[in-house]
C-alpha cells in the first residue's frame, strides 16, 4: 500500500533508532521535500508559508487536512507521518481539500502557531492521528473520533548549587543542586497523582558542569503539566512554580466535523467510539484560534505505545482511515457548497 511505503520512506531518513526527525534538523527538512513530492504527484498546487509549513492545494481547497513531519528522539512511524501521509491520500482519491504538513510540533506546536499567527485560517481542519493509547484496541474498534484534547503548559525549573569537589567536600558541607532538583521530581510525581486527570513528567534534565568527580552546580529541567480543563491545570502549574513556555489550552472538537466523521463510521458499520486527547496536536493549536477542527483517531497496537518505536497501527486500520478521511472531505466540501 502506497500510504505504508510512504510511512517507511519517512521512518528511514533520520537513521538510528526508530523515527528521528527532530523540529529544525536536515532529517525534517529531507521529510518535507518528500512530502512536497508527493502533493505535486498528486497534482495539488505547492506553497511553503514563512514558517516552513508545506500547504498542498487541490482545486477545491476549502477543507484543510494534515499533521506534523517532525518527530520526537528515537520516536515511532506514525506519529504525525500518518496525518500528512493519508491526507495527501485523501486529498487526492478525494479531490477536494488542503493538505499540511506543520513543522516542529513535539517541541510546542511551533508551526501550527505561527501560522494562526499570521496565516489565514481555513475553516475547517481535520487531523488524522494514531491514537497513541489503549482506549481503541481495547474497545475493539478501528477508529475512533476525539471529542477534545487536553490542556498542556511547557515550562523550566532552574536549580543552583555549588560546584564543588566530589572526593573532599563533606556531605554536610555540600549544596548539590541535583538533589534539590531530584526533590522537585519527586513532588512533581506527588502534585500530579493528586489531581484526577493530571499528568506531569521531568523529561529533560541538564546537570552542569556535568563531570562524576563535580558536585552538582547548576540543574535545568523541563516540566510538562495535562490536566483536561483549566480548573486542574491552572492549580497544578502554580504550585509547581512552572513559568509556562508553552501553553496549550484545553480545546473541544468542533460539531460540524465531529457529525461528518460520525456519517463516515455509520455509512461503513465502523463501531462509534469518541475519546478525549491527552496528547498535544496541531488541530488544539487551530481549534483555539477559532477553526472548527475534528480530529479521526486510528487504532494503537502494542498496548498504545507511542513516542517509542514499538509505535504499530495495522495497515487495514490505516486505510479505513485514508476512506473515512476522504469521505469525509467530500461530505464537508459539498455541505459547503
Ligand atoms: C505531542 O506529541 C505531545 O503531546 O507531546
Ligand atoms: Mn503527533
Ligand atoms: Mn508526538
Amino acid at each position: 500500500m502506497r500510504v505504508l511505503d510512504r510511512l517507511e520512506e519517512l521512518y528511514a531518513i533520520g537513521g538510528g533508532v526508530g523515527a528521528n526527525r527532530v523540529g529544525g534538523s536536515d532529517a525534517e527538512d529531507r521529510a518535507h521535500e518528500l512530502a512536497a513530492g508527493w502533493m505535486r504527484e498528486a497534482q495539488l498546487e505547492v506553497e511553503v508559508d514563512p514558517a516552513g509549513n508545506l500547504i498542498g492545494r487541490s482545486a477545491d481547497s476549502r477543507i484543510w487536512t494534515g499533521s506534523h513531519l517532525d518527530s520526537v528522539p528515537n520516536g515511532g512511524k506514525f506519529d504525525g507521518a500518518l496525518g500528512v501521509v493519508a491526507g495527501i491520500e485523501a486529498v487526492e482519491r478525494a479531490g477536494v481539500g488542503t493538505v499540511v504538513a506543520f513543522r516542529d510540533e513535539e517541541r510546542g506546536c511551533v508551526g501550527s502557531g505561527a501560522f494562526v499567527e499570521h496565516g489565514l485560517l481555513p475553516e475547517t481542519f481535520l487531523e488524522v492521528h494514531v491514537e497513541q493509547g489503549p482506549v481503541l484496541a481495547r474497545r475493539g474498534a478501528p477508529l475512533g473520533i476525539v471529542t477534545g484534547i487536553v490542556g498542556m503548559v511547557r515550562g523550566e525549573r532552574v536549580f543552583e548549587g555549588e560546584a564543588g569537589h566530589a572526593g573532599t567536600v563533606p556531605m554536610d558541607g555540600r549544596q548539590d543542586a541535583l538533589l534539590a532538583a531530584a526533590e522537585y521530581v519527586l513532588r512533581v510525581r506527588e502534585a500530579a497523582e493528586a489531581v484526577d486527570g493530571a499528568v506531569a513528567t521531568v523529561g529533560e534534565l541538564q546537570v552542569e558542569p556535568g563531570a562524576a568527580n563535580v558536585i552538582p552546580a547548576r540543574v535545568r529541567l523541563s516540566v510538562d503539566i495535562r490536566a483536561p480543563d483549566a480548573e486542574r491545570l491552572e492549580p497544578l502549574v502554580r504550585a509547581l512554580g512552572v513559568t509556562p513556555s508553552f501553553p496549550l489550552e484545553p480545546v473541544e472538537m468542533a460539531a460540524t466535523p465531529r457529525e461528518a466523521l460520525r456519517a463516515e463510521l455509520a455509512v461503513r458499520n465502523l463501531p462509534l467510539v469518541e475519546l478525549v486527547s491527552g496528547a498535544g496536536h496541531d488541530a488544539a493549536v487551530l481549534g483555539a484560534a477559532g477553526v472548527s477542527a475534528g480530529m479521526l483517531f486510528v487504532r494503537s497496537l502494542n498496548g498504545g505505545i507511542s513516542h517509542a518505536p514499538e509505535e504499530l497501527s495495522s495497515p487495514e486500520d490505516i486505510a479505513l482511515a485514508v476512506d473515512v478521511l476522504s469521505g469525509t472531505l467530500t461530505r464537508l466540501a459539498a455541505a459547503t457548497d
